[in-house]
């Protein structure tokens, strides 16, 4: 566990004053993104379905001297949603980021063929993956400022213009539809200067990637730190992969 006198210059500071909502910050890269924003000064919200496994990180991260709070909400219910943006808002006046991280890519879905198609496993994907991250921005959206950030964890197996070998194919969907719904909520909120975008976190070494990914948490969650903390600008709506923008 990282302390604050382990923190690298690039980090030191660049959040402070924010609050970041992230889900799935229990494990894998959303733990990472939450342990990553609070070292640099963010107020990090772990959002998880199980108290139990969020309340020992947030109490690491408090004990190391940063700022954390925990959330609860199995994000495809829309209702825990809705009472988590009512319980955040208590003790938050404004959510300054919201990572929508978490993320589902069912065993029966690795093993499903396009060609024997079973919908279930889509919707129960489509579940978590899409109408999640969309419950979550509807619920959080209006405790944003002006100038905030939304940033998706997507994946290259939704990428249009990459080379599909049909593996995956409702995480695959899930994650195209997330795309355009990244691509559709940055126009809407450009006025507002709300910034909203994608990224790939690479193969990571997580229960989704497996042992043998060759990304660690950590690096991956420098693209969302990247991301929460790029210069304003128009230029939002884009798929980012590290620090670089990737075709759709
Ligand atoms: N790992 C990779 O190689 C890779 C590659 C490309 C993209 N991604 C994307 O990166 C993101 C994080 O993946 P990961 O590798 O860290 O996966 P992970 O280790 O399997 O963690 C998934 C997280 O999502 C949470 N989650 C799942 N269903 C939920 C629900 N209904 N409500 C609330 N939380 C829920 C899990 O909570 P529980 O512990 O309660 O289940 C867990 O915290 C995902 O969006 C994934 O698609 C990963």
């Amino acid at each position: 566990m990282a302390t604050k006198t382990a923190k690298t210059a690039v980090e030191r500071g660049i959040l402070t004053g924010k609050t970041a909502v992230i889900t799935g910050a229990n494990r894998g890269v959303g733990k990472a993104i939450a342990e990553a924003f609070a070292r640099a000064g963010a107020c990090a919200i772990c959002v998880v379905r199980d108290r139990g496994q969020g309340e020992p990180i947030v109490s690491q991260l408090k004990a190391d001297g940063w700022k954390s709070d925990i959330g609860v909400a199995d994000i495809s219910n829309p209702a825990q949603i809705a009472v988590l943006a009512l319980d955040l808002a208590q003790r938050h006046p404004a959510i300054d980021i919201v990572v929508n991280n978490a993320g589902i890519f069912l065993d029966e879905d690795r093993r499903m063929r396009p060609s024997h198609f079973d919908p279930l496993v889509l919707e129960r994907t489509l579940a978590v993956n899409l109408y999640g991250a969309i419950e979550m921005c509807d619920a959080f959206i209006p405790h944003m400022p002006d100038g905030g950030r939304i940033i998706n964890v997507s994946s290259t197996m939704g990428q249009l213009s990459g080379d599909s070998d049909g593996s995956g194919p409702a995480y695959s969907i899930s994650k195209v539809a997330l795309n355009m719904y990244t691509q559709c909520l940055a126009a809407d909120l450009r006025p507002r200067r709300i910034m909203v975008d994608s990224f790939h976190p690479g193969w990571v070494k997580t229960a989704m990637g497996g042992p043998n990914a060759n990304v660690e948490p950590e690096e991956a969650a420098q693209t969302a730190l990247f991301l929460a903390t790029r210069p304003p600008s128009t230029e939002t709506g884009l798929f980012w992969r590290g620090k670089e923008i990737i075709e759709w």
